[in-house]
């Protein structure tokens, strides 16, 4: 089973350039294109939210225009700069996402299992897993022990090292590894938010975080940096499921390049 992985495409109203620097329009279509164009197609499309920038309708109905292009069924999940209800309008069709309240769900049925985790606080950029969002994914992840399984959410719980990163990831990283950890068919936690590739072990398992499909994120270590991101190569991710071998994760870098040569 294939998984592809787009993230924060933060969409804009059409003819408006995001952070008055770079079409993420276009970027999302060429994400979208590049998806599409993938041999073996993958079997779905995840969209770990920050999907528009601020929310209107304009960039909804742009977003829906752009994923409707996808030749492959997709998933979707808000981030802190979509807005809850609005995101709900705009996937209306959407019908595994919940009618009201957090944007949890767990997907039809696959090879593997997507469990989405809404971590969002409205009107917040930072996130969190209370008791209730724990004690449904405990739950959940019980109800099908045998099935690997990829957890989806947008801001990563954990600390990146990056200070102004850290400001908003998702609170309560420490109850989430906890209920994780009771699971061992969880295969990945594949997070969105911080428009950079990470990855580690948390919870017993492997998380990773994906790049954006536009900016990226400055990496800055020091804890008096100043936030800054840079117009980098954007790329996706790609899932790949295999029963005998686990799962392997493939950084994509979105564009055209010189190529294929002869491999030597
Ligand atoms: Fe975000």
């Amino acid at each position: 089973m294939l998984i592809a992985q787009l993230s924060d495409p933060h969409v804009r109203p059409d003819g408006v350039l995001y952070q008055g620097v770079v079409d993420s329009n276009a970027q999302l279509a060429a994400a979208i294109a590049q998806v599409n164009a993938l041999d073996p197609p993958p079997d779905i499309v995840l969209l770990s939210g920050d999907l528009v920038e601020t929310g209107t309708p304009a960039e909804y109905a742009k977003l829906r225009g752009l994923i409707d292009g996808l030749a492959i069924p997709s998933l979707v999940i808000p981030g802190n700069h979509d807005d809850r209800e609005a995101f709900r309008r705009a996937f209306g069709d959407h019908d595994y996402l919940p009618a009201a309240g957090p944007m949890h769900y767990v997907a039809a049925s696959n090879a593997v299992r997507i469990v989405a985790l809404d971590v969002t606080l409205p009107g917040l950029h930072h996130g969190a897993v209370d008791e209730a969002a724990a004690r449904w994914l405990d739950e959940t992840l019980a109800a099908e022990p045998a099935r690997p399984t990829v957890i989806m959410m947008h801001q990563p719980p954990f600390d990146t090292g990056v200070p102004y990163l850290d400001l908003y990831s998702c609170r309560d990283g420490a109850r989430l590894a906890e209920v994780v950890s009771r699971h061992r068919q969880v295969e990945r936690i594949v997070c969105g938010h911080v428009h950079r590739f990470m990855l580690l072990r948390f919870g017993g398992t492997v998380l990773c975080t994906a790049p954006s499909t536009t900016t990226a994120i400055a990496l800055r270590l020091r804890p008096e940096a100043e936030p800054a991101s840079h117009v980098e190569p954007p790329a996706f991710l790609l899932h790949h499921w295999r029963p005998e071998v686990g799962m392997v994760t493939h950084l994509l870098p979105i564009g055209d390049f010189p190529g294929p040569y002869p491999f030597a």
